[in-house]
């Protein structure tokens, strides 16, 4: 690790699809520690431009440090599904390629204080932005039963989902939700010992995916950065669980597909043409080598596209 806050998954594989052209513009959409930035920037020529986002002010700022010696970059903190407004604002489009490194960094999994971790005693916070109102405590206090049997199912995947929920509102009836631990023990009251860790980390990730509407916030903006790419432009998409890498998939298939007529109609009527081509028939994961180095690579799929259409947006 280049300085601890976190390391870069598959990040020579990620940079090899990425750049097309040495004098592109690119976005990381997730910019971190900056470590896939530092890569995309050492990858190409000082007429290239680096647009990195981040939800968090803590990434940013590190990432601004970790940059330093390249001033052909911008940095936001701002919500992926935003980038259409900054490439606007800063008259930086259509770009050669948009990066996707889902999920948390290592930095906001060891920072205690950011409640991302089920392990310790810190907040039920798990915001990526700050200023943002609802953390996991309000959710775990405010949401009704059905609502919170809805996130822990569908963003959880947790079989015990119905007996979690019930347990969450009979406990916060007696006192209401501040800290990990306080969650932790409705879920190993539910689970027991065995798989307990299991549980926690499915409803940790239920509640920081509704936190962080990241789903939603995914799907619209991988159309977004779609939009936003030149004719030959690639989107190289690094998920870590498969709910993120479903939507994923299904954008990119999606995509690149022509005729959707019923097969039973003699001649197309729809008109659809394929928009991408898709350059991972199957996804790429991490060797055994990088797993080794880094074990939170370990559920890393990345996929990757290339934009077969022209750029069409109104501002170019
Ligand atoms: C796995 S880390 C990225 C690490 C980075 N590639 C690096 O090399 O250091 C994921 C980052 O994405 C950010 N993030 C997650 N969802 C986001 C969203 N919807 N909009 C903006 N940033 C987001 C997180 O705050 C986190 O810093």
């Amino acid at each position: 690790m280049k300085d601890g806050f976190h390391r870069p998954v598959l990040e020579e594989q990620a940079v090899q699809y990425l750049i097309v052209h040495p004098e592109g513009i690119y976005v990381d959409c997730t910019v971190g520690g900056g470590g896939h930035s530092l890569a995309i920037l050492q990858s190409t020529t000082p007429r290239a431009f680096l647009v990195g986002l981040d939800a968090d002010p803590e990434a940013i700022e590190h990432a601004g440090q970790v940059l330093a010696a390249y001033p052909n970059k911008l940095l936001r903190q701002i919500f992926y599904d935003q980038l259409e407004l900054v490439l606007y604002e800063s008259g930086r489009y259509p770009v050669s390629g948009v990066l996707y490194d889902l999920g948390i960094s290592s930095h906001q999994i060891d920072e205690t204080r950011r409640g991302f971790s089920f392990q310790g005693d810190g907040p039920l916070d798990m915001r990526f932005d700050p200023r943002q109102q609802q953390g996991a405590a309000e959710i775990l206090n405010g949401y009704d039963r059905k609502e919170l049997e809805r996130v822990i199912r569908e963003y959880g995947e947790e079989r015990h989902w119905r007996a979690i929920a019930r347990d969450i509102v009979a406990r916060r009836q007696l006192q209401p939700f501040h800290n990990a631990r306080d969650l932790s023990e409705v879920v190993r009251q539910v689970v027991g010992e065995r798989f307990l860790n299991k549980s926690l980390a499915r409803v940790w990730q239920a509640l920081r995916i509704e936190v962080n509407q990241e789903l939603a916030r995914l799907t619209r903006s991988l159309e977004a950065a779609f939009a936003m790419l030149e004719q030959g432009g690639r989107m190289v998409v690094i998920s870590y669980h498969s709910l993120e890498d479903r939507i994923v998939k299904n954008f990119m298939r999606e995509k690149s597909r022509d005729c959707i007529c019923p097969p039973e109609l003699p001649a197309c009527m729809c008109d659809k043409v394929s928009e991408l081509k898709i350059l991972t028939r199957k996804p790429l994961q991490p060797d055994a080598a990088e797993v080794r180095r880094n074990s939170r690579s370990r559920s890393a799929r990345l996929r990757a596209a290339e934009k077969i259409v022209p750029y069409q947006g109104g501002k170019a």
